[in-house]
């Protein structure tokens, strides 16, 4: 970064003495790629005229176009309603039901087409191809079972812990379809953090599947169900009802055994709503549709509140437009739908467009780096979307097996982290073949959808550098003071965006004011007015804008550790290690990591009296294992003597940082401990 300064805080707002952004790596501007004349004359969109249509003058009346996208019962009154800042309302008084659009409108041109392409890790399984008309079926189905049997209705919350099955999509759609707020827990996570979600939901049903596959290993993943009821119990919460998912119907794959009265085993209870049809509930167009709970700067994650209406326009547009799929194109996106980039961009966006949508169960690498090239040749893929950490996993593990095989993609997207220009290169010349275009899309779980990209047929692509905002999204980057940084100063601050849109998160579940003070206090220019130029929504991220325009995103300003594209709070992590009795303070710094982008170092004191062992530092790994998930391993757990600090007795997470990434620690004699720098060092040695 060319000058850290305007990403360091005030003392008081200052929790984190390094942030990713501050170890960013520096990248030299990169030559422009142009898309190919053939990319171009099939786009979806070619017209440059596009981003008058979306001047800053036209909001936000322009955003209509991305509504009309979409089946409405009724149609809406006012775009948008900013009585009550930063509680935008989209769409008011439109009513509509997301799984409609999703499946039923699709069914009279295209009941027989794929939907969904189930591909098992196995490669011995067959691939399921489920049509519109098979998705209907089964999401009718699963709705009513969760409508006649559970009890379920409008606007409760049920909480999902499913793996990368067709399953997953067809419990999403039956809730959306009776207007139940899903919250997808990511399956990697552990039955303590699932727990932790369906409590603060207040969710009653939890859904799973009793295993899944990775890496060649048949997972128990039912075990984890018992673990979270038992833990949200301990909350004082209580789950009624289990229903579970087999990952093989009429065979159960888990040993975990069934509690009776509270386990249900879906396949069997299914064959009672045979034939059963559930009439799409028409539903205000902001009613919430999902939550999505992600790491922020305390310790709890938070759930990202999304509406119907404004979400699935956003996804819908944004897949059309940035992603160019077409009603004819295969598409696959490699993420998990346990995350937001699945949510939009497996299930909701491509779907709500009638396209087939690729559904993989396992990891790329499995069982050789070739797998997705495997799969996109069979499938006949044309659309490909993964995050850099895979894209440089499958680098390192086959650099050359993407020529191996005769899979063409039109359109690649990368999303999740910083993608190195190097990186990017491989990935357009073998893994696109030279041919296809590529997106580097910038947003997160609280946007709904992309925020800053190129579009596709318009622009040029930058390796590493994700774009101008996209049509309709105005960024702005602001220094510690509230000061604009054009582009080309040279100068990194912390990116903005200007104004409202759809896709945006309504409010975090049961904290409103956590909502107001992360995204918007920071930068409102008067807190009474109800004028949403006023109220710019800051992301989180420092960022540089180059003279062209584009944004480079250098990674978070706060708290937040980005590892492998995936969000973890450094808060969540200390206070699971400190669940260890014998440790007695915990620092969590990023690393650099040439496959993850990201991976946290631990550091950790214990108790007077104590030593340091490989059993402490094993008993500290697996308690944020067993309290976050295996995401959240730390590379090293650091016993250190003590920490370095300030005089105040702060902890210098920067110092430790620094040792981490092999960087400089600086002048650290104002230290409380200086002494203690060196002896740390030694041990990361
Ligand atoms: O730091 C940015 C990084 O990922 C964060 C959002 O993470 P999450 O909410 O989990 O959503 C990930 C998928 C949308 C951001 O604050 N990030 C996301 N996309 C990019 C990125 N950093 C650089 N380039 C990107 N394209």
């Amino acid at each position: 970064m060319s000058d850290d300064k305007p990403l360091r805080r005030s003392k008081e707002e200052q929790t984190a003495d390094i942030s990713e952004a501050q170890i960013a790596v520096h990248w030299p501007e990169e030559d422009y790629f142009s898309p190919s004349a053939k990319f171009i004359a099939q786009a979806n969109l070619t017209d440059a005229g596009v981003f008058e249509r979306f001047s800053l003058d036209r909001f936000p009346e322009c955003f209509r176009e991305f509504a009309d996208l979409l089946d409405w019962n009724q149609r809406w009154e006012k775009t948008l309603d900013t009585s009550n800042p930063p509680f935008w309302r989209w769409f008011v008084g439109g009513k509509l039901n997301a799984c409609f659009n999703c499946i039923d409108r699709h069914l009279a041109r295209h009941k027989n087409k794929t939907a969904i392409h189930f591909v098992p890790e196995p490669e011995n399984e067959t691939v399921h191809h489920i049509t519109y008309q098979e998705l209907f079926v089964r999401v009718n189905e699963f709705a009513a079972l969760l409508r006649d049997f559970c009890g379920l209705k409008t606007g409760d919350r049920v909480t999902l812990h499913l793996p990368m099955v067709a399953e997953l999509p067809i419990t999403m759609l039956a809730c959306a379809r009776l207007g139940v707020i899903h919250s997808q827990v990511f399956s990697g996570f552990s039955g303590k953090a699932c727990a932790d979600r369906a409590v603060d939901s207040e969710s009653r049903v939890l859904i799973t599947m009793d295993a899944y596959y990775r890496v060649g290993k048949l997972l128990d993943h039912k075990e984890k169900a018992d673990i979270a009821v038992a833990e949200a119990a301990k909350e004082g919460h209580k789950v009624h009802k289990v229903l579970i998912w087999q990952r093989y119907p009429g065979k159960h794959s888990s040993p975990t055994k069934l509690v009776e009265g509270r386990d249900v085993i879906v396949n069997d209870l299914l064959k009672k709503y045979r034939g059963k049809r559930v009439e799409p509930a028409p539903l205000p167009a902001e009613a919430p549709l999902f939550l999505m709970y992600t790491s922020g700067t305390t310790g709890k994650p938070k759930g990202c509140q999304h509406s119907i209406g404004g979400y699935l326009a956003y996804v819908t547009w944004t897949s059309k437009y940035i992603q160019d799929i077409h009603p004819e194109d295969v598409y696959w996106c490699m993420a998990d739908i346990g995350w937001i980039t699945g949510h939009s961009y497996i299930v909701y966006g491509p779907l709500a467009l009638g396209a087939s949508s690729v559904v993989y169960e396992g990891v790329p690498t499995h069982p050789d780096a070739g797998r997705p090239w495997r799969i996109a040749e069979d499938l006949d893929v044309n659309i490909f979307h993964t995050s850099p950490t895979a894209i440089r996993a499958l680098r390192r593990d086959g650099p050359d097996e993407p020529a191996k095989y005769h899979h063409h993609f039109k359109h690649m997207t990368t999303v999740g982290e910083p993608i190195e220009p190097v990186v990017w290169k491989w990935y357009h010349k073998m893994v696109g073949k030279g041919e296809a275009v590529i997106v580097d899309t910038w947003w997160q779980t609280e946007n709904g959808g992309f925020l800053c990209s190129t579009v596709p047929a318009i622009h040029k692509m930058k390796p590493g550098s994700a774009g101008p905002g996209i049509p309709g999204i105005h960024p702005v980057i602001y220094d510690d003071e509230g000061k604009e940084l054009p582009a080309g100063s040279g100068k990194a601050g912390n990116i903005c965006i200007r104004n409202p849109w759809p896709g945006s998160f309504q409010t975090i579940w049961k904290d409103a004011d956590r909502y107001v003070n992360q995204y918007y206090a920071r930068y409102c220019k008067d807190r009474k007015s109800k004028d949403w130029r006023d109220w710019p929504y800051m992301a989180g991220d420092g960022a540089v804008q180059a003279a062209d325009g584009y944004y480079r995103i250098l990674g978070r300003i706060d708290d937040v550790i980005n590892v492998a594209g995936h969000r973890l709070g450094t808060k969540e992590i200390e206070s699971a290690a400190l669940i260890v009795a014998e440790v007695a303070e915990a620092a969590v710094v990023p690393v650099a990591d040439p496959i993850k982008g990201k991976v946290p170092d631990l550091y950790v004191s214990l108790k007077p009296g104590l030593k340091a062992s490989k059993e402490i530092a094993g008993k500290v790994s697996a308690a944020i294992v067993s309290e976050i998930g295996a995401i959240a391993r730390p590379r090293e757990v650091v016993i250190v003597p003590d920490m370095p600090k300030t005089r105040s007795g702060k902890i210098m997470r920067r110092v430790l940082a620094a040792i981490s990434n092999r960087q400089d620690p600086g002048d650290v004699s104002t230290l409380a401990n200086p002494e203690v720098v060196d002896k740390i060092k030694e041990l990361v040695k």
